[in-house]
């Protein structure tokens, strides 16, 4: 009788348990406000801290514990970089992001399962293509890839600016020019987006540096934030409305980026009128109750003490209750949209060959030829002798997060072969020993890894190999590599310069092949800028290959037989030497004394540090064509195996009024089919503010023209293209007088010149 009862009570019970779950609404795309209502405030505090990150392979206590409870639930995809809180009794699940800018990054450094994708090329080189179409489908390939493993977020794309050649992460982003970079990105996001996948885009902002990036004060005037570091995300937050959006490591003018109202409140979202979530980047900022509070929805990986100081700031009413809502708001209506919370059915089985394909059309389309002394293309059926390391171990891509597990790299003798080439072949053999015995000293990869690329020596040639090479080829080819990445800046001395043994053997080559009228051709095979003033009359081709992804060997094989007409050009000044460069006196920034109980990160190293940006709103091309300072290639360059015409410019009107139209015709005025990037500069006039020289302000690509075939192209200006930052005034302001507008191939090479008139100063909204 008595257990009779129990078992009623019981049941009874469990009738109201459920009754109650049942009661609970469910997460659906319009009744996120009711599931805010419905939530408890430990389960808001829990939507807005990741769920931490686990590495395998980082060594015991280096990364923050997990939330024990978070620890019994499986990634869904295991090795990305982060995943939200899942919050089941509301029907909230748990979402997945993965990096990164040059193919879907796992981690699983077991390797026990590798998951493979595809390495396209790097940053630079997508943007060298000056091609929307190009680079969409650059991001088509990670939208694709990102879906077909189950990913809801990629963390790209990357594109801050390219203000010193030294910097570490040069090679994930795009220009030193903010309208290349912004229009980039946001072909790019549009690129993955349209697949249902979000992106972030990164790092908001001013992030330029990597030396003690976490604690890094970056002091800059307000026009040049405007103009130069926020410019390109205010472009591709208009232009493609992103998912989501990471703050950096970053501070500006004294406060964390990620902890910065005026950054994400003000200017992201109000001025801008972004509408997405904003994410810190992994372990950044240092008080995540005040990031909260400016705007900074997700605490990214997530830790347990973040969870702890936003809880303790909505209890104590330090942190407005409203604030928590809005992030908690701006989280669900991300998750809605996922592909995760859609219960799509995801295959595990990218199409890799599909994509690769794509990846190498793209890699040659990105590739500058910089010096073609009637060296290339190639002879057919040409036998080659080889030098440099990275002609046998190609260098796809950088270190770090923008690192990409692939299935295959393709070298460059690999590449020359699939193209028909024969090889000198005591050369390759000398070479792949080297290489094999250098990259049997890597150490076993280990977390630490990731921010340590590993990196062989260049080979010293003997002279033998050279002079049996003259006899036995009819051309030489070295390619020249380096690697960098995440956390550590470059250095001048053997990276930005050549290394003796390079110069020496480049030296050698020359010589030699020269005193039998044999040519030199130089692969540059890097992730950014560097020297080539002092060797390039040593090379009768050069060609900037970049890091160009997992069928690198291939595409510069089509660039150098001519299967493909190169049609890349620089996104960035290469310098005669470093110290010409306009921010070397303030890179990396001068680092300050730890504070009183300060301890240093052990993953991350990074003491407090300031730099000054003192080269202002003249980064790049605006400081070295403004004060006509030498340059050893300048921004646009670019050289095809074809010439191309520019007709005069029509001009819709010679007084600007709400926009003005530039027309112009590029005709193929040599014998090979060929595509021409046209840009479109414009010089402002300076009564009150001061300008650079020249500004880029339009630029497209024409398609592959025929020998003879012309394409018009057009241009709209709208005041925005006019206007510069006042910040006396804290606008934008297109200022009454004479505009130049010049088009040409490159930001020095001006083919045709237009005036036109504004009568008054303009305030731009
Ligand atoms: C990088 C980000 C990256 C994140 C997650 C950070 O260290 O700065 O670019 O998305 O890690 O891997």
């Amino acid at each position: 009788m008595k257990n009779t009862f129990l078992l009623i009570c019981f049941a009874c019970l469990n009738l109201t348990v459920s009754a109650q779950q049942k009661a609970a609404p469910q997460l659906n795309k319009n009744n996120v406000k009711e599931i805010i209502k419905a939530l408890s405030l430990d389960e808001k505090v829990k939507l807005v801290v990741g769920m931490g990150m686990y590495i395998p392979g980082a060594p015991a206590g280096l990364l923050p514990p997990n939330d024990p409870e978070d620890d019994k639930i499986a990634p869904k995809v295991p090795g990305t970089s982060g995943r939200t809180h899942a919050i089941p009794r509301l029907g909230i699940p748990s979402i997945t992001l993965s990096d990164g800018p040059a193919g879907i990054h796992f981690m699983d450094l077991t390797n026990a399962k590798p998951k493979y994708a595809t390495a396209i090329p790097i940053g630079t080189l997508l943007a060298s293509t000056w091609d929307t179409i190009m680079t969409q489908k650059a991001g088509e390939i990670l939208g694709r890839e990102a879906k077909d493993y189950g990913i809801d977020i990629v963390l790209t794309p990357a594109f801050n600016i390219q203000r010193n050649p030294l910097g570490g992460r040069n090679f994930e982003y795009y220009s030193e020019d903010p309208f290349l970079s912004g229009t980039i990105a946001a072909a790019v996001t549009n690129g993955i987006q349209k697949q249902g996948i979000g992106v972030s885009v990164k790092h908001f902002a001013a992030n330029n540096t990597e030396t003690n990036r976490m604690k890094l004060n970056t002091i800059v005037s307000e026009r040049a934030l405007r103009e130069i570091y926020l410019k390109a995300f205010e472009i591709a937050v208009k232009k493609s409305n992103p998912w989501t959006l990471m703050t950096s490591y970053n501070l500006i003018n004294g406060t964390y980026t990620s902890e910065s109202k005026d950054l994400i409140s003000k200017i992201l979202r109000k001025e801008w009128g972004f509408k997405g979530l904003v994410m810190s980047d992994w372990f950044a900022g240092q008080n995540a109750a005040v990031s909260l509070g400016a705007g900074n929805d997700l605490q990214m990986p997530g830790r347990p003490d973040q969870f702890q100081t936003i809880l303790n700031g909505a209890k104590n009413g330090s942190l407005a209750m409203a604030n928590l809502d809005s992030s908690v708001e701006r989280v669900l209506n991300l998750v809605v949209k996922t592909i995760t919370f859609k219960n799509y059915n995801y295959s595990n089985t990218p199409d890799l060959t599909a994509n690769a394909a794509i990846s190498r059309m793209i890699a040659s389309e990105g590739m500058v030829l910089l010096k073609n002394d009637h060296a290339l293309p190639l002879a057919k059926s040409s036998t080659i002798a080889l030098f440099g390391n990275a002609s046998y171990d190609i260098i796809a891509g950088g270190t770090g997060s923008g690192d990409v597990v692939k299935k295959y790299t393709i070298s460059l003798d690999e590449g020359l072969v699939n193209s028909g080439f024969k090889l000198q072949q005591n050369n390759k053999s000398v070479y792949e020993d080297y290489v094999k015995s250098e990259n049997a000293k890597k150490p076993t990869p280990s977390f630490m890894d990731v921010f340590n690329p590993f990196y062989i020596k260049e080979m010293e040639v003997k002279n033998e190999l050279i002079v049996e090479s003259v006899a036995n080829s009819d051309v030489a080819i070295i390619t020249i590599g380096r690697i960098s990445g995440e956390s550590k800046d470059r250095k001048v001395e053997n990276d930005f310069n050549l290394t003796d043994a390079e110069k020496q053997t480049l030296q050698s080559l020359s010589e030699s092949f020269h005193a039998k009228n044999k040519k030199v051709i130089v692969v540059i095979n890097a992730g950014g800028v560097i020297e080539m003033a002092s060797w390039s009359h040593w090379a009768d081709a050069i060609l900037m290959a970049w890091q160009p992804g997992m069928e690198g060997g291939n595409a510069i094989a089509d660039i150098l037989s001519g299967k493909t007409n190169p049609s890349g050009k620089l996104t960035a000044t290469f310098p005669v030497s470093y110290t010409d460069v306009p921010s070397s006196q303030s890179f990396p920034g001068k680092q300050l004394p730890l504070k009183e109980g300060e301890i240093l990160d052990p993953v991350m190293p990074t003491y407090p540090a300031e730099i000054t940006y003192d080269d202002d709103i003249y980064v790049g091309y605006r400081y070295f064509n403004t004060k006509k300072v030498k340059t050893a290639y300048e921004f646009g360059f670019g050289l095809s195996y074809t010439q191309f015409e520019y007709s005069v410019i029509k001009l819709s009107s010679t007084e600007f009024k709400d926009e003005i139209t530039a027309t112009i015709t590029i005709k193929n005025s040599g014998k090979t089919a060929g595509k021409e990037i046209v840009q479109l500069y414009l010089c402002a006039p300076s009564e009150k503010l001061k300008k650079p020289s020249e500004e880029l302000k339009g630029f497209a690509k024409t398609k592959l023209l025929q020998a003879g075939e012309s394409q018009t192209i057009s241009f709209q200006l709208t005041p925005a293209e006019l206007a510069s930052y006042d910040s006396s005034l804290s606008s934008w302001i297109a200022e009454a007088g004479k505009y130049s507008i010049r088009i040409g191939a490159s930001s020095l090479d001006i083919k045709q010149t237009k005036e036109f008139h504004l009568a008054k100063n303009l305030m731009v909204k």
